[in-house]
């Protein structure tokens, strides 16, 4: 059966054909950086409307390359939330329209349950049971993942989101908007030892994280240091504590489940020295972590297609009417 994807819960546009035989067939996407960079963050009204304006050539783009028409589709999954209504609205709306008029099953997915699941798109495939490492612009969480829908939260943040420090990050250094590759790029060129910025929560003795103070730390260091040589020192210094934090958090999420596979998902997963480190470290535990292709990383149509299809084969479709999430617990989701 072939899935149509659609996302659209915040900045990017992401279209993608998945087919259950033969795996990922196609995945556009379209990213509106450019266009909320003036504003140095996502103006919602704008990127619900921009979504109109992509969603349906990117249709005809993942069609076109895959040499399928409309008919050819067999059920078709959109991001429900969590995200922007406006901006989930537009994918929802156009999704379950054109299931109706097809005449197909259509689903709505769970934004993160898409992260998670992403690292399964590639080769090698992580199997069940696995501990995922979900780092977002707007999560931060530690979850045990027995099954498709079955997602034990073991940590989460109590303030800022880890994609959400490097977007502050970011903005506090004038780097503008997203902030996470630019930061991480400016980094490479820094001396991570220069200054020494603190390990939030490192040792709390739970799975929590917590990167507001780390934010704070960065402020007074850069009142500290204004020239701009300091800049990409400040950098690495950050880039380094984040990563330390949520290298050892990671690890111990390991041996408390006594899991020996690691997932990491969504935007910050994109980033190379947290990849390193999680590479280094995983192996020093005979442990083994996975990472989805680094286009799958950030927000994309192929992760909601892929977790769409799982549902929509088990029959998980809802009725032609529709609503969004813009709030929604990963762990409200039932069990497939
Ligand atoms: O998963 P994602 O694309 O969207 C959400 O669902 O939030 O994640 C976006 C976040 C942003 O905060 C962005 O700054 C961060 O991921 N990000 C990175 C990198 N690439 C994207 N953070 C650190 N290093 C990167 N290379
Ligand atoms: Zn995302």
């Amino acid at each position: 059966m072939i899935i149509l994807g659609i996302e659209s819960s915040c900045d990017e546009t992401g279209l993608a054909l998945f087919d259950t035989e033969k795996g990922l067939l196609a995945h556009r996407l379209h990213s509106q950086v450019a266009m909320h960079r003036d504003y140095g963050g996502v103006v919602p009204e704008l990127a619900s409307r921009d979504h109109i304006q992509r969603v349906m050539p990117l249709l005809r783009n993942v069609l076109g390359e895959s040499s399928l028409t409309l008919q050819d589709l067999g059920g078709i999954a959109y991001t429900a939330g969590p995200g922007l209504a406006g901006a989930l609205l537009v994918g929802a709306g156009f999704a379950r329209s054109l299931a109706y008029a097809l005449n197909i099953p259509a689903v709505g997915v769970h934004h993160l349950e898409g992260h998670l699941l992403s690292p399964l798109l590639s080769e090698p495939r992580p199997e069940f049971p696995f501990v995922a490492l979900l780092v977002s612009g707007g999560h931060t969480q530690l979850m045990h993942v027995t099954g498709v829908g079955a997602y034990e939260t073991l940590g989460d943040t109590l303030d800022d989101a880890a994609g959400e420090a490097f977007d502050k990050t970011a903005q506090l250094l004038e780097l503008g908007y997203p902030g996470g590759p630019a930061v991480s790029k400016l980094a490479e060129t820094g001396d991570p030892a220069r200054f020494k910025l603190p390990r939030p929560m490192l040792n709390s003795g739970d799975l929590n994280f917590s990167f507001s103070g780390l934010k704070t730390a960065v402020l007074t260091l850069r009142n500290k240091h204004p020239d701009e040589t300091a800049t990409s020192d400040i950098a690495a210094a950050f880039q380094a504590a984040m990563v330390d934090v949520l290298a050892a958090k990671s690890m111990r999420a390991l041996e408390q489940t006594g899991s020996p596979q690691l997932v990491v998902a969504g935007g910050v997963g994109a980033n190379k020295q947290l990849r390193q480190r999680l590479v280094a470290e995983t192996g020093k535990l005979g442990a083994r972590v996975f990472f989805p292709p680094l286009d799958l990383c950030t927000d994309n149509g192929a992760m909601i297609a892929f977790a769409g299809a799982l549902r929509i084969q088990q029959g998980q479709t809802g009725p032609a009417a529709f609503s969004v999430k813009p709030r929604w617990d990963l762990q409200e989701l039932p069990r497939a």
